[in-house]
This record gives C-alpha cells, structure tokens and sequence, in this order.
C-alpha cells in the first residue's frame, strides 16, 4: 500500500523539526517573515502568491516561505499544503505555521484544507514501482492555536484525505488486478474498518436477484461480476435515508462495439463512481453519523469475449424494463439501471449516482467538471451548493424532453444509445431517469474529473478522488428535501 504521511497538530512551531514552513501573505513579506532580505526575495520571484515557496533565512532561521495570496479561502490552503509537500518532498518531517493570520472559523476550515493539501500533495502511486531509496516526507505537524476545534479539523482533514487516497488507489490499479472480486474484497475491508453493513453478491446471488443489466455487460469477461451493498445504519431512527449508487466497470474496452487503442488507454478509471461512493461511506461515521446511507455498487468489467453481449441483444433489467443494447461500449448505464432500481425499492430520500459516463460530459464541459443532472432540482441544487463549497467544479445540464423520444425501441422497452451525435451526456441521464421512479434522484457524471492526465495543484495524475468532498459536505448538512 502507498503510504500516506503522518499528520500532528501543535500550538507553537516545534523546536525538534528540521524544516519549518512559513506562510506569507502577498504584500506583507516583511510582517508574515521577519528579517526575510526583500531584495533576495523578489530576486527569487517570491511575492507571496498562492502556493509559490522559496527557501530563505529569517530572523527565525532558515524558512521555507510559502505564498497564501491576499485573501486564502480552503481552496488556496489545499493548494498550499500540496506545495509545501511537494518542496519538502526530500525532508524526512516538516512544520507548517500558516494559521496564524486568521481569525477562529477561518482558521478551522484552513487547517482542514492545509491537512488535505498535505497529504494529498504527497500522493504518489509506487506500487508496481522499485523501492525509492531516497528519504521522502512522512510526517508533518500542523501548527496554529485554536485547542480542540483546530485538533478536530485536523482529524477531519485526514479522513476526507485518506477517503480520497483510497479512491486514488483503486482507480490506479490496473483492471487485470483490480477485478470485481478484487474490489469486493477491498469494500470488506473497509467495511470492517468503518463499522459499515455490506453483504456482497457474487454471479449467481446477481442471477437471482435478477440484475440482467449486470449479467449482460459481464457477459464476455472470464471475470465475475459482484455487486456490493454497503450500509451505514445509525443507531435510533434515522435524520434521513440515502442512496449512492456507483458505475464499478473496472475495466472498459467497449466489448464488441470495441474502443480504438487510444481510447481505451484510460479505461481502468471506469470504477470511479464506485470506488468514491465507497469511500463516502467510509466517512459517513464521521460527518453524518444520524444518517442512514447505502452505497449500491454494480462491479464488473466489459470485455470480448466468445459469449460476449452482441449487438441488438436484448437485456432485462431489476426492474422489469427491456433494454436492446445497440452499442455495448454505452455498458454503464446498463449495470447503474440495476443500481438503480435496487436503490429506488429501498424508498430512500434521494439518491445519487456517481459515473465516469459519456465521453460527451467531457466536450460539454472540459475534463475537471462534473455535469450533474436530475429529477429534482432542489436536489440537484445542494449538490451543486456543496460542491462549490468543496472546491470541486460541477455543472448542472438539463434533461430535455425532446431526447427521450430516440431512446425507443422497436423490440424492447428501452435503446441503451440515443439517435444523432448530439447531447451523449444528457441522453445517458435521460436514460437513468427510467430507474428511479419518483425519488428524487441526481446523476453526476465525473467522465472528467475523475482521472487526470497531468498533476496540478493537489491532484496528482491518474485518479484524483474528485467529488469524495462533495459528498461528505452535502451528507454532513443534510435535512429533510422539500417536495417538489
Ligand atoms: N467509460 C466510458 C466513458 C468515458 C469516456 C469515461 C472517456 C472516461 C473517459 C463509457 O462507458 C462510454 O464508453 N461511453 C460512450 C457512450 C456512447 C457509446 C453512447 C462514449 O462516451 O463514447
Ligand atoms: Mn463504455
Ligand atoms: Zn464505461
């Protein structure tokens, strides 16, 4: 497993610390570093802009100065944090005082984000790789005064991290690995870590429940599908009861309606959905412990093989509707038509549903925003609300009448693919819709953010675990939906 590193928690700078990392606004070089040589500075380039560092002597030793910006909110602290990993990369522990301008709840939602910035900064996936011989950052202590709400942020801080360094390291394993077996057994795991429920459903547990959406996409792999139901049940009567349901194909080549070379490349991504909502669930115990939340994950991968689904074939999904599959590289949607109608037998207070789903999302919407669409858009609006709280950029789409009409078929109920070129993203939640019944329901398709082709920031390149902070905000301020 790749390690993350250890985080403390202090009121004042720690004598023992071999590097010690200082924040510095822009415009107060001289307040925020005193003694720094200003002219040295700004021969180095230094003006204290977000996440910029430069090593310098201070009156209070050697420092290594790191930029807030004038005004830093969480998303500028997650940057700083993963700058000063990235400078400190090479230095066994570090220490970072950049707290101490703010005033108190300023001061806990930086330290949170600083914490993430930290771990997530130092995110490297070696685990197929020969050992690194050179020392690398393991620990590193968070200073600011504050006592326990500060201490708490911290903790918190961490959980949302390691929730999103799981995700990384699932949807960086290679799909020859990280089989649905494989996944399954990791959701146990975490699951008894977590204190969670999960009952796991292997190939003939999902023929009787009738999951035909599951069996057809797994039809070509020498693989078995899984499906996982993954419970947090509080205890006494719960504040509400939600569903996450997750697309876990953990590998996607299109099957017969194949991918070009280029296209696949990325395709052990396609398990995003899944892998996130686990890992809400994992925190779910910390931010919303009254709530009743179950993750519904449909894992399989969509390969070739001799028996594999062909073109035309017609597939029963949970719920009883018919579905001609006349493109079997639009396989999502055929395994989350049986996330969903679990999920919606359960009569939850919403759902949502996480899927690295269109290639399309990606064109409307660059490759770091989510498009997020639904049945509700009071829904649809707190999701967005804790998104932009999160720092995570999402989008809403509209589900327009007017392509739902392409999704009929002459044989079966449903066409998995709508007619023209246009509007893949929204035709796929348009086609979800026909699984959720009444409940109020939000899709988010996460076919960009999920992976990344190059690091920045905190994200580092391949899985990001791009929407695990949405969903910790939306679940931790969850209350009764208005009906709509
Ligand atoms: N997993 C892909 C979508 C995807 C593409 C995710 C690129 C991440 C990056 C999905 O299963 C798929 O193949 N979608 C098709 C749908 C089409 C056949 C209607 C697509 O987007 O081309
Ligand atoms: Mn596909
Ligand atoms: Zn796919």
């Amino acid at each position: 497993m790749p390690t993350t590193i250890t985080i403390d928690h202090a009121a004042a700078v720690p004598e023992e610390v071999p590097l010690v990392a200082v924040g510095v606004r822009s415009g107060a070089l001289a307040e925020d570093a005193p003694g720094l040589d200003l002219d040295l500075a700004e021969l180095g380039g230094f003006q204290g802009k977000v996440a910029q560092t430069l090593v310098a002597a201070t009156d209070a030793g050697p420092r290594l100065l790191v930029g807030l910006g004038s005004d830093p909110d969480p998303t500028a602290y997650r940057k700083v944090g993963a700058a000063v990993a990235k400078a400190a990369s090479r230095s066994v522990a570090v220490a970072v005082d950049a707290l101490s301008t703010l005033d108190g709840s300023e001061r806990v939602a930086a330290a949170e984000a600083l914490v993430q910035g930290l771990i997530l900064g130092t995110y490297r996936f070696d685990r197929y790789k020969q050992p690194d011989p050179a020392p690398v950052l393991e620990s590193a202590t968070v200073v600011g005064k504050g006592g326990k709400r500060v201490a708490d942020a911290v903790a918190r801080g961490i959980a949302l991290a390691d929730a999103m360094v799981l995700v990384r390291d699932l949807v960086n394993t290679p799909g020859g690995d990280l089989t649905p077996k494989a996944f399954a057994q990791r959701a146990e795991q975490v699951a008894a870590d977590h204190g969670l429920e999960i009952s796991v459903l292997d190939k003939a547990g999902i023929r009787k429940e009738k999951l035909g959406g599951l069996l057809g996409v797994n039809r070509g792999s020498a693989q078995e599908p899984r499906f996982i139901t993954i419970t947090h049940r509080p205890e006494g009567k719960p504040r509400g009861r939600i569903a996450l349901v997750g697309k876990g194909v953990t590998f996607d080549s299109g099957g017969l309606s194949i991918k070009t070379a280029g296209g696949m490349e990325g395709m052990k991504t396609d398990m995003a959905g899944a892998a996130t909502c686990l890992a809400a669930l994992a925190l779910v115990p910390l931010v919303a412990p009254r709530l009743e939340v179950t993750a519904y994950l449909p894992l399989t991968d969509n390969m070739l093989g001799p028996d594999a689904t062909r073109v035309g074939d017609v597939l029963r999904a949970r719920n009883g509707k018919t579905i001609e599959v006349l493109n079997t590289d639009a396989e999502g949607r055929l395994i989350l038509a049986d996330g969903l109608s679990l999920a919606t037998e359960s009569e939850p207070d919403a759902i949502i549903d996480l899927a690295t789903l269109t290639g399309a999302c990606m064109v409307a919407l660059g490759d770091r925003t989510a498009g997020v669409m639904g049945n509700h858009d009071g829904l649809r609006q707190r999701v967005l609300d804790a998104a932009e709280a999160a720092g995570e950029a999402m989008w809403p789409l509209p589900l327009p009448d007017h392509l739902r009409k392409p999704l009929d078929s002459e044989v079966a109920d449903l066409r998995n693919i709508g007619a023209g070129p246009y509007g893949g993203a929204l035709t796929a939640g348009i086609f979800l819709r026909e699984f959720v019944g009444d409940v109020p329901w939000v899709h988010l398709d996460i076919a960009g953010p999920a992976g990344a082709s190059a690091a920045y920031d905190e994200v580092s390149k391949g899985g990001t675990g791009f929407a695990v902070r949405t969903l910790a905000i939306l679940l931790a301020g969850w209350s009764r939906l208005p009906a709509e």
